[in-house]
């Protein structure tokens, strides 16, 4: 046993405006079975995670929704918890970057820096929406790709060329948020001065603190020279006013790692840990942080020089990880692969079958892994049920009615080529280096030895006559203790699976038990249901609740409202933003039949909408009018551009559209109630 290491851990903070997904618990899974891992070999553990809550997407989001940014991010925190929670994450404390002491970490980080020379400020010049008196993120612009001339891209890339370009050489720039066309705009920010950390950084992210292809993504971006980081945003946003700066905020990237100090910290205060214990800089404790391979550069060059410049630790190691594609491609929405954690628990699917496949496919690396719904279906049945399960369901049932549960003495000769310390430490070795997927091949490949030797021995025949009572005990007996072992090296993986076990078989699985086999005359209790066989069907079910049919939402035909069940509930039906619009421009759109560009004005914001009403209305008749439109449909990217909403209009088969319009006196913003 290694002597006792004290170890803090953490996994990167999901946003608080989205849900849990799939691709998220690929890192939220691999980081609880290391943890679990860590705690069943009797070190002491820490597992700290948060919700990441400041910046515009946040802010906007509670705007659109009327409700304050706080409101919103308590709702999502608490459906971030239950999700997590649903596939046995257990973290010690789950925290909210918008608290006291994350507040007070970066304050102190900045102040920290401030005094050390570490700030720069300086004027620069950024796009500013002038209708919503905001600073626009690069991707709350669009417009048209210089490069191929494609409307409608990002203001940092072109989807449709692949172009990276810098925003302010975007064609006809438009604000995503009220459809303005954005003015360039001066104002203050704040640097931190990352390239006074060069050196360090040249010798922390070669001195095994990364994984080697990390270190060499590193290398390129150290090689092409640091550039100070922008750590400021202007008001309005939702985050921490720096202190002596009224109007400026901490960027979100900054205090979001600072967060995983905040809710350590909560949890020091909780059950009364030494914070300093842990984030000193000669601290002998370790602190690792799984990450997605896409957020290396904050965590590998900005993180380790922010602590190093301000008198914190150091992570001991950075753990990177590759992305989730379902079945070979990436999540779709409208593919039914864009899995919510919530979709999958709702539809009673197994938790353990999804923490199992996943470690099948984590090894360590920052290659991407595959989750093949059909392959999820025969791997979940053929290990889980078909090799291990079955072990236990085979022997259990002889051994409780026929010994009253009671252990034979163990059969040293069992012909298995098993030895189970050093088994165990192989085992062990492969969960520390994150190789889950070696410690299932081996693990799988006991249970089949196992299983072999349950068909060699054939305890079914041996059952048949009262001669063979002594070899039938003895054979079940050797079983059950070798199904115990295999339980102990996949706790980590299916704990719960391991709970039931512990209670069947009347035992607790620390890592340290594998050198205690169960003894002569321990005495089990009844078989326990452990788990189910998956099948394809439930596959489909999954797909087809996360599928989202674009098409159907955004045309008011009657074949599409067809799509929908008889009646929804009034909550549905409350979600449904309807408004008061005002035409301020009308257009017809090159190239397209039935659509006009709308540009409406809901009292302060402004949308464009592209509407298939061109064959009912000449454009100049609609300028001025008031109309109803759905305020919180997402914006559709079509052929000819994005629309940010649907007019409301009527038609049949033979009729129509025809446009609602509110009685007189009805303004831009009014809400349909
Ligand atoms: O990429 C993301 O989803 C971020 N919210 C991760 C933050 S990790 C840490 F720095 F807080
Ligand atoms: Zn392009």
């Amino acid at each position: 046993m290694n002597p006792l290491r004290k170890i803090l851990v953490t996994s990167a903070l999901p946003y608080a405006n989205g849900s849990i997904h799939l691709g998220h618990l690929v890192e939220y899974i691999q980081t609880d079975i290391w943890v679990r891992f860590q705690q069943m070999r009797g070190h002491v553990c820490h597992y700290v995670c948060a919700d990441d809550t400041h910046g515009t997407p946040v802010m906007l989001r509670a705007e659109k929704e009327g409700i304050p940014p706080e409101t919103l991010i308590q709702r999502v925190k608490a459906e971030h918890e239950r999700d997590f929670a649903g596939f046995h994450i257990r973290f010690d404390h789950y925290h909210s970057t918008h608290g006291d002491e994350t507040r007070h970490f970066a304050e102190t980080i900045y102040r920290r820096l401030r005094d050390a020379g570490c700030i720069d400020v300086r004027s620069i010049e950024q796009y500013y929406d002038p209708v919503r008196e905001m600073f626009l993120p690069d991707r709350f612009i669009q417009g048209t790709c210089p490069k191929c001339r494609a409307v409608d891209q990002y203001g940092d890339s072109c989807e449709a060329c692949g172009a990276s370009y810098s925003t302010t050489d975007l064609l006809n720039p438009r604000s995503v948020v009220s459809g303005a066309t954005p003015i360039r705009k001066q104002s203050d920010h704040y640097f931190f001065r990352l390239g006074l950390s060069e050196a360090f950084l040249k010798q922390w992210t070669r001195a095994g603190h990364l994984q080697t292809e990390a270190a060499n993504k590193m290398d390129e971006w150290l090689s092409s020279g640091l550039s100070d980081w922008d750590i400021s945003r202007d008001a309005p946003y939702f985050g921490f006013e720096i202190p002596d700066a009224p109007g400026k905020f901490f960027y979100v990237w900054l205090d979001a790692p600072i967060g995983y100090m905040g809710s350590f910290q909560h949890l020091c205060d909780r059950v009364g840990l030494d914070f300093a214990e842990y984030w000193n800089p000669d601290s002998t404790t370790e602190l690792y942080h799984f990450i997605g391979k896409d957020i290396l550069y904050f965590h590998a060059l900005f993180w380790p020089a922010l602590l190093q410049r301000t008198g914190f630790r150091t992570p001991t190691r950075i753990f990177a990880h590759g992305f989730l594609t379902v079945n070979g491609e990436k999540m779709s929405k409208s593919r039914g692969t864009f899995i919510t954690a919530a979709s999958y628990l709702e539809l009673g699917l197994d938790p353990e079958w999804l923490r199992y496949y996943y470690a099948c496919k984590l090894n360590g690396s920052l290659e991407d892994i595959d989750l093949n719904l059909r392959d999820f279906v025969a791997r979940v049945n053929s290990d889980l049920v078909g090799k291990f399960v079955n072990i236990a369901s085979r022997s259990a049932g002889f051994l409780v009615k026929r010994f009253g549960g009671r252990l034979a003495a163990i059969e040293v000769d069992t012909g298995l080529d098993y030895n189970p310390e050093s088994e165990a430490g192989f085992i062990a070795e492969l969960y520390e280096s994150r190789d889950y997927a070696r410690a299932i091949r081996r693990i799988m490949e006991l249970a089949d030895a196992v299983n072999q030797y349950v068909d060699t021995h054939k305890p079914w025949e041996l059952a048949k006559s009262p001669d063979h009572d002594a070899r039938l005990h003895q054979v079940c007996s050797t079983t059950l203790r070798l199904f115990r072992d295999l339980t102990l090296y996949l706790k980590p993986i299916l704990p719960h699976l391991a709970e039931r076990v512990e209670a069947f078989l009347n035992t607790s699985l620390t890592w340290d038990a594998i050198h205690h086999p169960l003894p002569e005359g321990h005495v089990i209790n009844a078989y326990q249901h452990l788990t189910t066989r998956v099948d394809d069907k439930q596959m489909d079910a999954l797909v087809a609740a996360n599928q989202q049919s674009l098409t159907a939402a955004a045309l008011p035909a009657p074949a599409a409202c067809e799509a929908f069940a008889d009646t929804i509930s009034f909550e549905e039906f409350s979600r449904i933003d309807l408004r008061v619009a005002r035409v301020s421009q009308a257009e017809a759109v090159a190239g397209a039949d039935k659509l006009l560009r709308l540009t409406l004005d809901l009292g302060g914001e402004t949308r464009t909408v592209l509407a298939g009403i061109k064959s009912a209305y000449d454009p100049s008749q609609l300028e001025g009018k008031h109309l109803v439109m759905v305020a919180n449909l997402a914006p559709r990217k079509m052929k000819f551009g994005i629309s940010e909403g649907m007019v409301l209009a009527a038609s049949d088969e033979s009729a129509g559209p025809f446009v609602l319009f509110p009685d007189a006196g009805a303004k831009p913003g009014m809400r349909i109630r």
